[in-house]
């Protein structure tokens, strides 16, 4: 087998053969998979579930998620909305088909399930962050179930957890069994970066993903909102840079309310927003909208006529940043900023002899990062001034540039990641990783396994440094996806760094994972996520288009 794998490995065009010989091989490692059967599969796996053999019925005409009547989320929109949600999923496909037979047995019936919010503070009306309390408890037992929570952001875990409970018995008849579970996650930090500049990614498309996010317990959005190709965030300030830069000023642009629209749809399922305007690097559309933003680029003694990163050496430019950061602090609610940094080219910058004499009198010699750094500094120290923290890419820190204690370094080079979050967290500064997690690196067969047997602490440090590590993102950038393919490609592999961020470091069982996962992608599916199959298996309930 192994020489035939091999074999296989580097005859990558005799495709017939080879996919032959892999299905195979694949077969004897997972052995019935074809069936993922009504079987209860809770993903991510909570911290500590107890399900006992003790089962009940719902029925849609007489089940309820109600407030608990001594909780202090009464009457929080929030959490009506998030009643509303549930219920249709726990009940939504029986009432369609009519699957739900309303069989008259003698067994015991849950007529509901009780949200009790015990904080004073439910956090209603808040928006998640960093910090957010995310633990719940839910106990199924008897004629009524219990979810508590400190705050809301718990409570949307549970209802998550409470309708992943729910399965159908052999009759379609909707069932939960006895249960215990009390839950919180690894880390607070577990994110999905989207990719709206390569290709416009529709609203519609965006918030499909934040529901899908809500299903694998995600909670951060990072909105990789612009970058060369595209400028599609409408400027209240600046209307010229989407009006200029977005692939069309009218079409391929996020306006004011959708930005808003978004923010609050994310809110309600307890994600964070937290968009990436990067510079200075990775900026060709916002020197569309922006002149003088953009350094010129010279072929020998005149200019090329083409543009380099941002000009690093104009006054106008930190104007600029200072005004563009004050509206984007007040348009994102959330706490950070991600301001990217990564990728600068030094071509441009060293072809420029205004640049040259700066770097002189800066007494810069040849070092380009050490301009680059001190644009990076410039532009902290301004977006500081607004109150916000802010994330970078792993390059910024890389360079020595000066960064506020509580800055997240995001950790993306593949090489070396182990080295470089012992280096990030040795240094004293909090770090998420996305080096293993670049989902947009597609490949034959079941890549999940290998975003899942990833251990974001596996570096070489002490118990603070590990400390250090909040958690990370899987990225899909744009380069080759847009609305047509963006939820296929993301779901469910992302449901593998889904699990790794938020079950315990011992949950690693290969088989067990993907047991669970072909059962979870199929609820998506019921859910109406055209998230792809894993391997040979059909749904009870299968896709249907849309
Ligand atoms: C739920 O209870 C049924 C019996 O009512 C039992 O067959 C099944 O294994 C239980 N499910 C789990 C996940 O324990
Ligand atoms: C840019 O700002 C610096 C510091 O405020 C000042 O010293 C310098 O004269 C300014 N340059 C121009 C061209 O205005
Ligand atoms: C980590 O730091 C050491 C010591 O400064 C350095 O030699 C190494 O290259 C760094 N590793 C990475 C991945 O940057
Ligand atoms: C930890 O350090 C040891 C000794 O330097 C090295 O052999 C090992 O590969 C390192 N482990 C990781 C995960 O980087």
């Amino acid at each position: 087998m192994i020489t035939t794998v091999l074999l296989c490995t580097l005859l990558v065009f005799a495709v017939g053969v080879c996919n032959g010989l892999q299905h195979n091989h694949v077969l004897e490692e997972f052995e019935p998979v074809s069936q993922p059967p009504n079987r209860v599969s809770l993903w991510p796996l909570p911290q500590k579930a107890q399900i006992s053999d003790v089962s009940f019925k719902l029925a849609s005409s007489s089940f309820r998620i109600v407030d608990d009547k001594d909780s202090a989320g009464t009457g929080c929109v929030l959490l009506q909305d998030a009643y509303k949600r549930y219920f249709e999923y726990i009940f939504g496909f029986a009432k369609k088909s009519g699957a739900s037979r309303s069989r008259t047995t003698d067994q015991a019936e849950l007529t509901e399930l009780k949200v009790l919010i015990t904080s004073r503070d439910s956090e209603c009306d808040g928006f998640p962050s960093l910090t957010s309390d995310e633990s719940y408890k839910l106990i199924v037992n008897k004629r009524s179930a219990v979810l508590t929570a400190s705050k809301v952001w718990g409570a949307l875990h549970g209802l998550e957890t409470f309708s992943q409970l729910v399965y159908e018995d052999e009759y379609g008849a909707k069932t939960i069994n006895s249960t215990k579970i009390h839950d919180f996650p690894r880390f607070a930090h577990r994110g999905i970066l989207l990719d709206s500049s390569r290709h416009f990614l529709p609203i519609k498309v965006i918030l499909a993903n934040l529901e899908t996010m809500a299903m694998n317990k995600f909670n951060v959005f990072h909105w990789h909102i612009v970058d060369d190709q595209s400028f599609p965030y409408m400027s209240r300030t600046f209307p010229q840079l989407s009006v200029k830069g977005a692939y069309h000023p009218y079409t391929h642009v996020y306006t004011p309310d959708e930005v808003k629209m978004v923010i609050e749809f994310a809110r309600l399922r307890g994600i964070r927003v937290i968009p990436e305007f990067d510079t200075p690097g990775h900026t060709q559309s916002w020197g569309k909208g922006q002149t003088d933003l953009l350094t010129p680029c010279y072929s020998g003694s005149k200019p090329s006529g083409t543009f380099g990163p941002v000009n690093p050496i104009l006054n106008t430019t930190y104007d600029f940043m200072g005004q563009f950061f004050k509206e984007i602090s007040s348009v994102f609610p959330d706490a950070y900023i991600h301001l990217g940094g990564d990728e600068v080219d030094f071509t441009c910058w060293k072809s420029n002899p205004d640049i040259q004499k700066f770097m002189n009198e800066h007494g810069f010699g040849q070092d380009y990062t050490k301009l680059e750094s001190f644009y990076i500094q410039k532009l902290l120290d301004i977006v500081s001034t607004t109150s916000k923290g802010y994330m970078i890419w792993q390059e910024v820190f890389d360079n020595g540039v000066k960064l506020k204690p509580d800055t997240v370094v995001h950790v993306w080079i593949n090489g070396g990641s182990n080295e470089e979050m012992g280096n990030v967290t040795a240094a004293g500064y909090t770090t998420i990783l996305s080096a293993p997690w670049y989902l947009d690196y597609i490949s034959y067969g079941q890549d999940w396994q290998k975003y899942y047997r990833v251990e974001p602490l596996n570096f070489n440090g002490t118990e603070a440094q590990k400390k250090l590590v909040i958690g990370g993102e899987a990225c899909l950038w744009g380069e080759y996806v847009d609305g047509t393919n963006l939820t296929p490609r993301l779901w469910p592999r992302a449901s593998a760094v889904a699990e790794r961020l938020w079950s315990d470091v011992g949950v690693t069982d290969i088989s067990d994972a993907f047991n669970r996962l072909s059962v979870h992608r199929c609820r998506m599916v019921e859910r109406g996520i055209p998230a792809e199959p894993l391997f040979y298996s059909y749904c009870p309930h299968e896709y249907k288009g849309v």
